[in-house]
């Protein structure tokens, strides 16, 4: 028999903290009941669709076989699809005879990924909320390592391409660059959201229900999971690698556009009430985090590599007598491999545990080069700013300790976030 369509949910963006009774119900309503009805199901994935007619049927045949292997009769899959013009819905809704799990709404006055993602939540009965893509690029498989972390206690548990066993198929350099580029720029404006995960772009994660009702989301865009950390009361986050197929049927639907909308999502997450308030009181919860013991070590790793350059240096320069340029700039590697061996041994030496082999060592040190040298840029960018506009003229090495400590901290936040970390899900298997 095949299931008549879902009512998409109007009103406000809200995961309501209960499961609504009927589809239709709102999520005003749902949160107002007294008595909490049992949810009826462990686990609810959405799958956003929009012209995806030719992926259908094979993303909801490989999701339920896996899922019926792990959690018979305790999931259930939502499709929310925006009325493509190629009845994408259509296709999904003729599914449900052979697929019983799959519910389909059909939206037709509202638009976007991200809030279907939401609408789809709202009338979910699961106490797992989940998130994948309909066009295979998702490999589903790595569901399964999500829902055994969030049963195991994760509030969150993402899809990511940056740790072990994560990457992208056949990423041109201007794509990996653009990717990588949004990244750190959110982790400058917003870095309470953004340097939470490793990969803050994903759309394939799950987080649990009592994490993220209540507040009222407001996302643009297709990033919904900054949304989901930065409005959420979200503690523990896993992690589990995955690698970005490619697509092989339909198209993507990324424009200039999203990349536009993500920067007023950035501003909109920083300035929401709730970091205002942290920002407050930030001296001490800024103590409180920060990883002192790993910024000294960092420090005097860097100190070490110091010293290596002015060997190195004097080696080159004044023993072997070779051009000063040239000299400088073998004397800078060699002291970024020192710092980086040392820094790998012993700065985060528990990290790499859990990242060894000689191809991910190699990958940590030229993205380690690669940070270096941003940290050069900023360094003589800083320097000039200093000196000319804030300090002045007489004052160039002071100019130069806040451009070196801004630098170092930089270089340090970047390296921690981007070149050695792993997340905990990776230990198990
Ligand atoms: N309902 C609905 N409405 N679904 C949409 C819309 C929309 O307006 N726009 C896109 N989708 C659906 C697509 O049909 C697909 O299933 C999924 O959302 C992702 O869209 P793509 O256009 O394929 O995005 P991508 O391949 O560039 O992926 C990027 O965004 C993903 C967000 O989910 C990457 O950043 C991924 O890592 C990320 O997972
Ligand atoms: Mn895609």
């Amino acid at each position: 028999m095949i299931h008549p369509l879902l009512t998409p949910p109007q009103g406000p963006l809200q995961v309501p903290t209960v499961a609504p009774t009927s589809g239709s119900g709102t999520a005003e309503e749902a949160v107002r009941q007294v008595v909490e009805p049992p949810l009826s199901v462990k686990f609810s994935l959405v799958i956003p669709t929009y012209n995806e007619r030719g992926n259908v049927s094979k993303i909801v045949a490989q999701l339920t076989q896996l899922l019926d292997g792990f959690m018979p009769g305790d999931y259930e899959l939502i499709l929310v699809d925006d009325d493509s013009p190629d009845r994408t819905w259509q296709a999904a809704q003729d599914l449900t005879a052979a697929y019983p799990q799959l519910q389909v709404i059909r939206r037709q006055s509202e638009r976007g990924l991200s809030s279907a993602v939401i609408r789809g939540w709202q009338v979910a009965q699961g106490e797992i909320l989940g998130v994948i893509d309909a066009d295979l690029q998702h490999p589903p498989e790595v569901l399964l390592k999500l829902l055994t972390a969030t049963m195991a206690g994760a509030d969150l548990a993402v899809a990511s391409r940056h740790v072990e066993g994560g990457g992208v198929s056949d990423w041109s350099i201007v794509r990996r660059f653009l990717s990588r580029g949004a990244q750190i720029l959110g982790l400058i404006v917003c870095p309470s959201v953004v340097g939470r995960v490793s990969d803050p772009m994903s759309g394939y994660f799950m987080v649990r229900r009592s994490a993220i009702a209540g507040p009222h989301l407001n996302p643009v865009g297709y990033k919904i999971l900054l949304e989901v950390i930065g409005r959420g009361n979200i503690g523990e986050i896993a992690e589990a690698g995955y690698v970005f197929q490619e697509r092989e049927s339909g198209e993507s639907k990324v424009t200039w556009k999203q990349y536009i909308e993500y920067l007023g999502h950035l501003a909109r997450l920083r300035s929401r009430g709730r970091v205002g308030r942290l920002r407050q009181k930030l001296p001490s919860s800024f103590a409180q985090n920060f990883p002192m013991q790993r910024f000294i070590r960092y420090g005097l790793v860097g100190l070490s590599g110091v010293l290596v350059d002015m060997a190195v240096l004097y080696l080159l320069s004044d023993g072997l007598g070779l051009a000063l340029t040239r000299s400088k700039i073998v004397a800078a590697e060699v002291a970024i491999i020192n710092n980086f061996l040392w820094n790998d041994a012993w700065t985060f030496a528990d990290m790499v545990k859990r990242q060894s082999g000689w191809s991910s060592r190699l990958k940590r040190l030229l993205k380690f080069n690669a940070i270096c040298l941003t940290g050069l840029v900023l360094g003589v960018l800083l320097l000039n700013l200093f000196y000319n506009l804030v300090f002045g003229q007489n004052l160039k090495y002071i100019s130069n300790l806040f451009a070196v400590g801004i630098v170092a901290i930089w270089n340090f936040w970047l390296n921690l976030k981007l070149s050695w970390r792993v997340t905990a899900i990776n230990e198990k298997d």
